[in-house]
């Protein structure tokens, strides 16, 4: 991305709090990605540490490294030609270990791969990574509830908040989050109730994913929305809004069954030694 961005800001994503329509996020991984989101109007492009599991292949989001999320933030940046908001996500280990190490890490992220703002996981111990990154001029967005980053501590992907203590802890920490600096929060895999208490409780936008109706916007991720997850494997939460991998596995049958049978290329598609 290069110049002033042409889409979404900090402040104008702050004032979509309680107003105007509700925000739009999609995850992305490659400029096609970029480049479709801007065209669709999405108001933020997610750089999420999910494409470890869906663009790698890989189990969980750990793997992922701070160089192949530089990598592919440029890309997305450069679909997106900054007509949609650039977020990008610190990967696991790369700001874990001090303040210092997150500033680094997130100012790769901006300088490097373009991204407007840097988002990461957890509340109370990383406040002062929080901070450290706002001094440095790092817009950062908190993600809270389901954490993928913890998924050994955790023993699993499971719904975050579902008692009461949980959920005033989850509220507690979002609000320190607030006062530590960031300016929007994702919420993950939490009960409808409790997103619809913090989205009211804190004064920054709440996007939710798996998070019910009640936040100030959904985020989901590309793959599941264009139904290219196969269905057994897309989250309960996660509607598939095309049939993405049935279409792809519809033209590649019919692509295989052309060529077998010479159907493909045609006269048309083909080139003669001297042009007509
Ligand atoms: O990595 C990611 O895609 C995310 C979303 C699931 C919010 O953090």
């Amino acid at each position: 991305m290069s110049g002033a961005p042409r889409g979404l800001t900090v402040p104008a994503l702050r004032t979509r709090k309680g107003a105007g329509p509700p925000i739009v996020a999609v995850t992305a991984y490659d400029a096609f990605h970029g480049q479709l989101l801007a065209e669709a109007g999405v108001d933020i492009a997610l750089v999420g540490d999910s494409l470890g599991m869906v663009v790698q292949g890989q189990e969980t989001t750990l793997p992922v490294t701070l160089d192949e999320m530089v990598y592919h933030t440029r890309m997305v940046g450069r679909g997106a030609a900054g007509r949609t908001f650039l977020l990008a996500d610190l990967p696991f280990g790369s700001y874990q270990i001090s303040p210092e190490e997150a500033v680094r890490s997130a100012l790769r992220l901006v300088k490097e791969g373009g991204a407007q703002a840097v988002k990461l996981e957890g509340g109370e111990d990383y406040l002062r990574h929080v901070e450290a990154l706002v001094s440095s001029m790092v817009p950062v967005v908190g993600h809270l509830g389901l954490l993928p980053q913890r998924v050994h501590a955790m023993g699993g992907y499971r719904v975050a908040g579902r008692t009461p203590q949980e959920g005033d802890r989850i509220l507690r920490e979002a609000q320190s989050l607030v006062a530590a600096g960031i300016f929007a929060l994702v919420l993950e895999g939490v009960p409808r109730e409790l997103a619809a208490r913090i989205t009211r409780e804190i004064p920054v936008p709440v996007v939710g994913i798996g998070a019910g109706p009640d936040t100030d916007g959904q985020v989901l991720v590309i793959h599941d929305l264009l139904g290219w997850t196969p269905e057994e494997r897309r989250p309960r939460f996660a509607r598939g809004f095309a049939d993405g991998r049935g279409e792809a596995l519809r033209a590649l049958g019919a692509y295989s069954r052309a060529v077998k049978d010479r159907q493909f290329p045609s006269e048309e598609e083909s080139f003669h030694r001297h042009a007509p």
